[in-house]
């Protein structure tokens, strides 16, 4: 039985004004229906951003420190919950449930670091070039911001913007991805029993089109945090330009990982398979091109291969599964077109690239993991994000071939290299043109203290995560005061 969940708007669950609701399924089993939500549109968005006003000013007068103590509830509440929400979030985006518990657990960490910023918001005293002038500096809150959040990482991307926005004194207007709400929906119940004032945090339901629109329209909005399509993203920037309202924009990714020939080769496997394959390729950070030295490239890409077919693919709740569904026929399609379109540039299928439909696959939207080899830089499936189980393989004559083919797309968010020469890992962290730079380690997977973001076409203002994210939330006053 499918669950019904509502609208959080001025500390009230309700329905959407209109009356009407849409309904999610379970990628991994079409028939089963997971929650009956809200259809919110631009009134719902409308009440949501008039309730955030009128609570902020209360919110942002609890002192720092207090609100922090809210959000370590909070943190603790949804950590009772891990499990369940764990289930919530397999059973409605399809990633499998230990990569689902360890999401759920990043959450509680991103809380409770943002409940210790409380205790630090600090400023600057510096010395002014004026006898008996005493200069310092304040963070305050912005006011009303919208956050709107993808489906991929359900949870941990929604906290990962609300709790700074709410340690910094903001009241926020949440709107989730339509795909997967549900634990958006968990967060926000986990924030509201441990007792943030009514108002300061609404969530609204619905189409981006509609309220996602009208949140980033409203004047009273002063900021924007999207992470997303880099269609949308550009769309809200040209938008929130027009009021001159911040904006923090996580886009798309086509990341590289180098496989150099000092590499330890079963390593790299396990290394690559990671990053390019769980979460079914559906992170923006996930590997969607290892370019690979000539020297280890035969035995490097049958090794990859092998792995790579022997992936378990299945519903992410069954026990050994490693690879669950694309989100929806949309994204199945975008897979299996982009592994036909490299098969006409020229590129050769090594294994998977199939919609998988025997006995239960047949309800899900499934297919076998991909690797594509002899593969140029130029084509479009080296160039352009699938967001799917689909690995391209380029060959490279040195590390400087390397690097160059990892610069040449539009995109920056995350590199990695696979080496044990420190002197290769220095070059490639020097030249390499990315936010996220990993040396022997997957390009997806971040930690949540620390700053998060990319360059070039992947992001767009101030990073997201650790102590970055309060320079987004926050806006400096500067005090000058003479005694
Ligand atoms: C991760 O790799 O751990 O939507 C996080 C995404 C990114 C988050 C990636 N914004 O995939």
């Amino acid at each position: 039985m499918a669950e019904t969940l509502s609208n959080f708007i001025g500390g009230e669950w309700v329905q959407a004004a209109s009356g009407a609701t849409f309904t999610t399924r379970n990628p991994a089993n079409i028939d089963e229906e997971i929650g009956v939500y809200a259809k919110g549109d631009a009134a719902d968005a409308r009440q949501a951003v008039e309730a955030a006003a009128r609570a902020q000013p209360a919110w942002a007068a609890i002192p720092a420190p207090k609100r922090g103590e809210i959000l370590y509830r909070a943190a603790n509440i949804l950590e009772s919950r891990v499990e369940s929400v764990a289930r919530d979030m397999t059973r409605e985006e399809g990633k499998t449930l230990p990569e689902a518990r360890g999401e759920v657990g990043r959450a509680v960490n991103i809380l409770r670091y943002f409940a210790g910023e409380g205790a630090r918001l600090a400023g600057m005293a510096v010395p002014s070039e004026r006898d008996r002038v005493f200069i310092h500096t304040l963070r305050k809150p912005l006011g009303v911001v919208g956050l709107i959040t993808p489906w991929n990482f359900p949870i941990a991307i929604p906290a990962w913007k609300t709790a700074p926005a709410l340690i910094a004194g903001n009241a926020v207007v949440l709107k989730p991805s339509d795909l997967a709400p549900l634990c958006a929906v968990r967060m926000v119940q986990a924030l509201d029993e441990a007792g943030v004032t009514k108002g300061a945090l609404n969530l609204v339901t619905g189409p981006g089109s509609k309220v996602g629109q009208d949140i980033v329209t409203n004047p009273k909005v002063r900021a924007i945090s999207f992470t997303g399509s880099e269609t949308t993203g550009s769309g809200i920037a040209a938008e929130a330009a027009k009021r001159r309202a911040r904006v923090q924009l996580e886009m798309g990714g086509k990341n590289p990982t180098i496989v150099l020939a000092d590499a330890d080769v079963n390593d790299a496997v396990a290394t690559v398979v990671n990053a390019a394959f769980f979460s079914t390729g559906q992170r923006c950070t996930a590997t969607s091109r290892v370019i690979v030295e000539e020297g280890i490239a035969d035995e490097f890409t049958k090794a990859l291969v092998a792995r790579t077919a022997s992936l378990k693919v299945g519903n992410g709740l069954e026990a050994g599964i490693e690879v669950g569904p694309s989100i929806d026929e949309k994204q199945l399609g975008t897979v299996l077109e982009y592994v036909g379109i490299g098969q006409k540039e020229g590129a050769r299928l090594q294994c998977g690239g199939d919609r998988l439909s025997d006995g239960p696959y047949g309800r899900g939207y499934f297919s076998s993991p991909a690797v594509l080899t002899d593969v140029e830089p130029t084509m479009r499936v080296a160039q352009e994000e699938i967001f799917g189980p689909v690995l391209t393989v380029l060959p490279a004559r040195d590390i400087g071939h390397a690097v160059e083919i990892s610069n040449g797309i539009r995109f920056g968010l995350s590199a990695a290299i696979c080496t044990r020469s420190l002197s290769s890992a220095f070059e490639f962290i020097n030249q390499v043109d990315a936010g996220l730079i990993m040396v022997n380690l997957p390009s997806a997977g971040v930690e949540y203290h620390v700053p998060f973001g990319g360059s070039k076409d992947s992001s767009f203002g101030v990073r997201e995560q650790g102590p970055a994210a309060l320079e987004f939330y926050t806006e400096t006053r500067t005090v000058y005061l003479k005694y």
